[in-house]
């Protein structure tokens, strides 16, 4: 068995030994479990020592559940300038029946697609290959697959028309495509973006924690280069003595099934548990800038509840298991663009932020074209106020001129089109 390894952005460089020679062991696939747990106390232990992620306080409540023929403009006001998660049942297709193993084998399996391996609980090391090799693997090995879902598939898979219509059409970043089996629990995790995350096959259960500050310091972060956060508690055997202010925090819980999707606001710790075969799909969404209200004139009266995945206009798609800019033509006003989907709900773009966007947007080229302008020097174009280098502001941003604008889109142009290029060489 031959796997091979690419370095991939925003992760170590990475080796997936091949598991031959363990004899494979199907994995639990019981998907009946009692969540949330009910809990016990000792006497002589704190609440929830060494018991996994849950059990350290009673869950203060369920999620808030919305209906399935919520309007954008609800949405927004409520839970998008709420900063409050909802979940909102049956909102996508059920895909239990059509996305068999046999079938997905068959139809895809020659796709390149992304695939992470748990390693010691904290490094998720990811690594490329056909997913007809993952279905044969995932059954037994720890292997789960996180991919953007490649085009091929997306037609097979819905986009609710919710998120389609007003400010959240233009803020859609990527779908990305889950599937695991047998139990397995995520990191304690926050995103830097907002999320919408829908269940087609299986059980997902969530735990959602109400931090009051932005950067709880208890939780034992780690931030990522794209701005997400993780902490470094073992979400399986917490640590109480260690980690005592589990006890205090409240936190809210939901149990997804086929169908159900999960809104998830930037900056919220959530942790989730998968049990059985489960295939999920999760949508980012750049965060709007709340202070803005609503607008939908081309949102629909009573649209279908959702349309066609490949009618969503994203920012990211994958080409041989590659993140590539979807767009092929990019003007200055995109590359402005671009930065404010960056800046999200903040009201500065920090440039390590920038500089892990344009390194996705570019790095298959920067391997091919020497000449290609740093991320620095880019970056220093773009701003040229010297009191504070680390940043731009959102005024800068938006009175940046064209021709500075410009230099920008005329690299993610190139970079996006490079294999249209490749083939006008031949
Ligand atoms: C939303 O709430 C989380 C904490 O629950 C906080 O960290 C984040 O900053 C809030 N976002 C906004 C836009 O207020
Ligand atoms: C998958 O990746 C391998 C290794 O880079 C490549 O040879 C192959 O052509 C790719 N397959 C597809 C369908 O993109
Ligand atoms: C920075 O650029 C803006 C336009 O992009 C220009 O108006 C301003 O004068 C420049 N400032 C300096 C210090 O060069």
């Amino acid at each position: 068995m031959l796997l091979l390894t690419f370095f991939l952005i925003q992760s170590n460089i990475i080796w997936i030994s091949p598991v031959d020679g363990n004899i494979p062991f199907p994995k639990d696939m019981n998907i009946h479990v009692l969540f949330p747990p009910i809990i016990q106390t000792h006497e002589s232990i704190p609440l929830g020592h060494l018991r996994p992620l849950g059990w350290q306080r009673r869950a203060d409540g369920p999620i808030l559940e919305d209906s399935l023929n919520i309007e954008p403009a609800r949405f927004y006001h409520l839970f998008v300038q709420g900063n409050r998660s909802v979940v909102i049942r049956g909102i996508v297709s059920a895909l239990d029946v059509l996305w068999t193993d046999s079938y997905l084998s068959k139809r895809y399996g020659h796709l390149n697609v992304t695939v992470a391996k748990r390693k010691q609980r904290l490094v998720d090391t990811l690594t490329m290959m056909p997913f007809k090799t993952f279905l044969e693997q995932y059954r037994q090995d720890d292997l789960y697959m996180n991919t953007i879902i490649p085009d091929e598939m997306k037609f097979e898979a819905s986009l609710p028309s919710l998120i389609t219509c007003g400010i959240f059409s233009k803020r859609l970043l990527e779908p990305i495509l889950w599937i695991s089996a047998g139990d397995t629990a995520s990191l304690l995790y926050a995103h830097a973006q907002n999320t919408l995350h829908c269940v087609l096959d299986g059980r997902k259960d969530f735990i959602i924690y109400d931090t009051s500050n932005k950067y709880p310091h208890e939780l034992d972060l780690v931030k990522q280069s794209n701005g997400d956060l993780f902490s470094r508690i073992d979400v399986d055997l917490v640590n109480t003595y260690k980690h005592k202010y589990l006890h205090s925090l409240p936190w809210y819980w939901t149990t997804l099934y086929d169908g159900d999707c999960l809104f998830i606001p930037a900056y919220k710790f959530f942790q989730v548990r998968a049990h059985g075969r489960t295939i999920a799909l999760s949508i980012d969404m750049a965060p709007p800038d709340i202070r803005n209200d609503f607008i939908g004139l081309d949102c629909e009266r009573n649209p279908p509840i959702y349309i066609s995945l490949d009618k969503g206009q994203f920012q990211w798609r994958y080409e041989h298991g590659v993140r590539h800019l979807t767009k092929r033509i990019i003007t200055s006003d995109d590359a402005r663009t671009y930065l404010l989907l960056l800046l999200g709900a903040n009201d500065q773009l920090h440039k390590d932020i920038f500089q892990n966007f344009y390194i996705q947007a570019t790095h298959e080229l920067a391997s091919k074209d020497l000449g290609l302008p740093t991320a620095n020097h880019i970056w220093k174009q773009l701003n040229n106020d010297t009191t504070n280098e680390d940043y731009m502001t959102r005024n800068q941003i938006t009175s940046l001129p064209s021709n500075v604008l410009q230099l920008l889109g005329d690299v993610l142009q190139k970079s996006a089109r490079i294999h249209e290029y490749e083939k006008s060489e031949l």
